[in-house]
C-alpha cells in the first residue's frame, strides 16, 4: 500500500469523541441462536464489528476495514426475544489507524433489566476507494470517561504491537 495521505474532502480537523458516538439495536431472533435459544456469539461478534464500524465511519468520514479485534469474553447468555443494544465510540487516533470500543447489553422487556454482555476493542483502518491508508483527525476527549479510554488506548496499543510482533516472528 501506498503512504497514508489526505485529499481535500478530509480536513484532519481534530473531532470529539461524541461525534463518533453510534448506537444500534437489534431483537434475538430464532436465526441468530443456538438449540438452546441462546444468542450465537459470531452474530454478536458481527453486530459488534457493524457497531464500531459506524463510529469509525462517522469519525474518519472514510472508508474503513477492520484491522483487528481484541479479545472479548460474553459475560452472561442472551436469549432469543431480548433486546440487544450496542454503543460505540471512537476511543483514539494513531496515523490511519483508530481504537473503536463497543459495549453491549442485554434488555429483557419481562423482567425490566439490563445486564452488561460484552465489551470488545477494534482497530480501524481509513482507506480510499483504491485501498490507500488514509490519515485520520485526531479525537477530543471530553468527559473524564473518555479521557481514561484514551489514554488506556495508548497502552492497549502497545501491546497488540508487541503480541502482532510476536505472531510475525513465529511465522517466519
Ligand atoms: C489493516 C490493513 C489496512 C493494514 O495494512 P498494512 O499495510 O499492513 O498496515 P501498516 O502496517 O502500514 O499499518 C497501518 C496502520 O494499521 C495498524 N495496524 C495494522 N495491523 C494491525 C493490527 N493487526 N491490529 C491493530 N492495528 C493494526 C498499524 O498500527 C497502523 O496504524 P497507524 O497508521 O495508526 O500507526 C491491511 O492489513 C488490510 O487491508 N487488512 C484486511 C482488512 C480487512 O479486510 N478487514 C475485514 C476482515 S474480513
Amino acid at each position: 500500500m501506498n503512504d497514508p495521505h489526505t485529499n481535500d474532502s478530509n480536513e484532519l480537523t481534530p473531532r470529539p469523541v461524541r461525534e463518533s458516538v453510534s448506537e444500534m439495536a437489534e431483537i434475538v431472533m430464532p436465526n441468530d441462536a443456538n438449540p438452546l435459544n441462546a444468542l450465537v456469539g459470531g452474530r454478536l461478534m458481527h453486530w459488534i464489528d457493524l457497531a464500531g464500524a459506524m463510529a469509525a465511519h462517522r469519525h474518519s468520514r472514510q472508508r474503513v476495514v477492520t484491522a483487528s479485534i481484541d479479545h472479548m469474553d460474553f459475560l452472561v447468555p442472551v436469549r432469543v426475544g431480548d433486546l440487544v443494544i450496542l454503543r460505540a465510540s471512537v476511543n483514539r487516533v494513531f496515523h490511519t489507524s483508530m481504537e473503536v470500543g463497543v459495549k453491549v447489553w442485554v434488555e429483557n422487556y419481562r423482567s425490566n433489566e439490563k445486564r452488561h454482555v460484552s465489551s470488545a476493542y477494534l482497530t480501524f483502518v481509513a482507506i480510499d476507494e483504491k485501498g490507500n491508508k488514509l490519515a485520520v483527525p485526531p479525537v477530543i476527549p471530553e468527559t473524564a470517561d473518555e479521557k481514561r479510554r484514551y489514554e488506556d488506548a495508548a497502552r492497549r496499543r502497545d501491546i497488540r504491537r508487541a503480541e502482532t510482533e510476536r505472531r510475525r516472528a513465529v511465522r517466519r
